[in-house]
């Protein structure tokens, strides 16, 4: 996936990147936003883990959550955008797997109580507080024994100019780990790693990954 979030937003639900309109205008600019496949730190992180629940956060058009239920796991999709949803929707039936789609907005989200083993956070970019407030929360839809994978834009690109959210809306793997301490959490991955992907626009752009893996304890 690429980002290319507008810099600045004014007041008003269009410009306000939490709200369902934001986003719905977002994803309808193009019949597809996101490139279809799997983000690569997913990939990287997870393809030999064991299959078993999963919640993708924001899952946007689907293809994480697919690449999961693919691979044998339980998923749960969450987004706010219903134009998002629709399309995952549709890519789930095209690939002839089944997922639960909801419509939620996740940072007032319910997990249930039993969890998920693995919570999927991909490139949901919010400035503080409300980004500790959120990552918290869905730290706790994590089962005992789970993992929890959040994945994000790191603060280099503000320097390196790659189109994406606001400075205050990227954060560090260290911003991550920050928050989850032993013995509760094992920090099984705290890295940031680059890698050339297709821009939103066209051509190629150097993108720089914060990724963090936690396991929680049993
Ligand atoms: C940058 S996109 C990432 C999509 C997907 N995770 C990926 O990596 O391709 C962020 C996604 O989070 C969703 N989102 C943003 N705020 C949300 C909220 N408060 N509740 C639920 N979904 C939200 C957006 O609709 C969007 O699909």
């Amino acid at each position: 996936m690429t980002d290319d979030t507008p810099v600045t937003s004014a007041p008003g639900a269009a410009d306000d990147p939490s709200t369902p309109e934001f986003w719905d205008a977002r994803y309808g600019e193009s019949d597809r936003l996101w490139s279809g496949e799997p983000n690569p730190q997913l990939v990287a992180e997870i393809a030999e883990v064991e299959a078993g629940t999963a919640v993708d956060i924001g899952c946007g058009e689907g293809a994480d959550a697919i690449w999961l239920a693919r691979r044998g796991w339980r998923v749960t999709g969450a987004d706010i955008s219903s134009v998002a949803l629709e399309r995952a929707r549709a890519h789930g039936d095209q690939a002839g797997v089944e997922v639960e789609w909801v419509q939620t907005d996740l940072l007032a989200w319910q997990a249930p109580a039993d969890g998920f083993d693995l919570v999927n956070v991909q490139f949901f970019q919010l400035a503080e507080p409300e980004r500790t407030v959120a990552l918290r929360r869905f730290a706790a839809a994590v089962a005992p024994g789970g993992l929890l994978l959040v994945v994000a834009h790191h603060p280099v690109h503000a320097e390196t100019g790659v189109p994406g959210p606001p400075a205050d809306r990227l954060y560090t793997p260290e911003d991550v780990t920050a928050l989850f301490a032993a013995p509760e959490w094992e920090t099984v991955t705290a890295e940031t790693r680059t890698r050339t992907a297709a821009g939103h626009h066209s051509g190629t752009t150097e993108f720089t990954d914060s990724v963090v893996l936690l396991r929680r304890a049993r």
